[in-house]
């Protein structure tokens, strides 16, 4: 059975952004002239066309960006009739006036090819593919391109789907276990949007791509997962618990895990690009910095990033909201309380600062999904 931080290597496939950099070089073979193929994924409860992946040979790429589909007229009609739009000349072509278009302006890029992705009869993104040259996408290589990129789209949907029945299975046992009403929904929704944000604040410092954010995002609610294998008289107990039904309690993180790696197991994940990135937040997520967490006692760079990432957003979540058996402290009181964590040692100061630098969205954050 796969285990934290020793699952081989060998198992694990590569991560999507590596796959669409090898497709994109066989595409240079027939098509020299595509310097860059990009695939933004769509959240239908948003609205929101986020960066994915992507594949730049030429220019820099754009990452950690979103956008509200229906601003763009142009591409909400695409998205309509799944149609595919070449441009033969960009700055003659483009609306103006957002991040992107301007970034594309920057750029060198000439002319482009947008293509809807579809799968199933849904449409899930899409991927744009620019060239430096003016006009570059005659029909031949718009014929090339657009068979090639099914295989994107292939790929894309059948990693999502797969994540979705993970994340649906990790769902429903931990919905089954009734944990305990503050340790679900609305914390699971919060800490999920902290780790994302802390997240993309040290991407560059930390080369995050934008999968990875995503999948931090999509998978920090399963942090606890271990807690439905705690015996109900402690998960329950409403007083503080005592030595020996604290240690019991310890045991949700190995729990956590033998549950991770049992769903990745049955259902023939393990090759999952990511699935580490899943093991390591529920095996870390109560390791401190200075060595005095558990259940290992990992100290320093040995808790991965993501684990520690995650471990301030839970954190401050806890301080900030109120539980049956405290208030909920103020935004302010609670970054002090994070930051004498950070001078005992015990949280990544880097993510604690990370918090603090977005302190508004942080605000928001907690007190648009506040619990009732
Ligand atoms: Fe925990
Ligand atoms: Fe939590």
């Amino acid at each position: 059975m796969a285990s934290i931080l020793h699952v081989p290597l060998s198992n694990i496939e590569n991560s999507l952004t590596e796959r669409l950099k090898e497709l994109h070089d066989s595409i240079l073979e027939r098509s020299p002239g595509v310097c860059r193929i990009a695939c933004a994924l769509y959240d239908p409860k948003t609205d929101l066309l986020k960066t994915f992946i992507n594949s730049t040979h030429t220019g820099h790429a754009i990452s950690r960006y979103e956008y509200e589909l229906s601003k763009s007229y142009q591409l909400q009609k695409l998205k309509e009739s799944g149609k595919c739009r070449v441009i033969d000349k960009i700055e003659d072509e483009l609306d103006t006036g957002t991040a992107h278009s301007d970034w594309l302006l920057e750029q060198k890029y000439r002319s482009s090819l947008t293509i809807p992705m579809i799968s199933n009869n849904h449409f899930i993104g899409f991927i744009f593919i620019d060239s430096e040259e003016e006009g570059y996408f005659d029909d031949q290589t718009q014929r090339d391109l657009v068979l090639l990129t099914k295989l994107i789209t292939l790929t894309i949907s059948s990693e999502i789907s797969t994540v979705q029945a993970l994340l649906a299975t990790a769902q429903a046992a931990s919905d089954f276990a009734h944990l305990r009403d503050f340790e679900t929904g609305r914390h699971l929704n919060r800490m999920a949007l902290l780790s994302r944000m802390i997240a993309k604040e040290i991407a560059e410092e930390f080369q995050f791509s934008d999968e990875f954010i995503e999948h931090l995002y999509l998978f920090s609610p399963l942090h606890d997962i271990g807690k439905i294998g705690i015996p109900d008289s402690i998960l329950f107990k409403p007083g503080k618990l005592t030595e020996e039904e604290f240690e019991i309690m310890k045991g949700h993180v190995d729990k956590g895990v033998q549950i991770i790696a049992k769903v990745l197991d049955d259902y023939k994940l393990s090759h999952l690009s990511d699935s580490q990135l899943m093991l390591n937040i529920v095996a870390c997520h109560h390791e401190y910095i200075n060595g005095t967490g558990y259940p290992k006692g990992l100290a320093g760079d040995e808790i991965p990033i993501e684990a520690r990432i995650v471990t301030v957003a839970d954190i401050f979540d806890a301080l900030t909201s109120k539980r049956p058996y405290k208030e909920a402290m103020p935004i302010d009181e609670s970054i002090k309380g994070l930051e004498v964590l950070v001078e005992i040692g015990k949280l990544d100061p880097i993510c604690v600062n990370a918090l603090i630098k977005n302190l508004d969205q942080a605000s928001d954050i907690v007190t648009r999904y506040k619990d009732d």
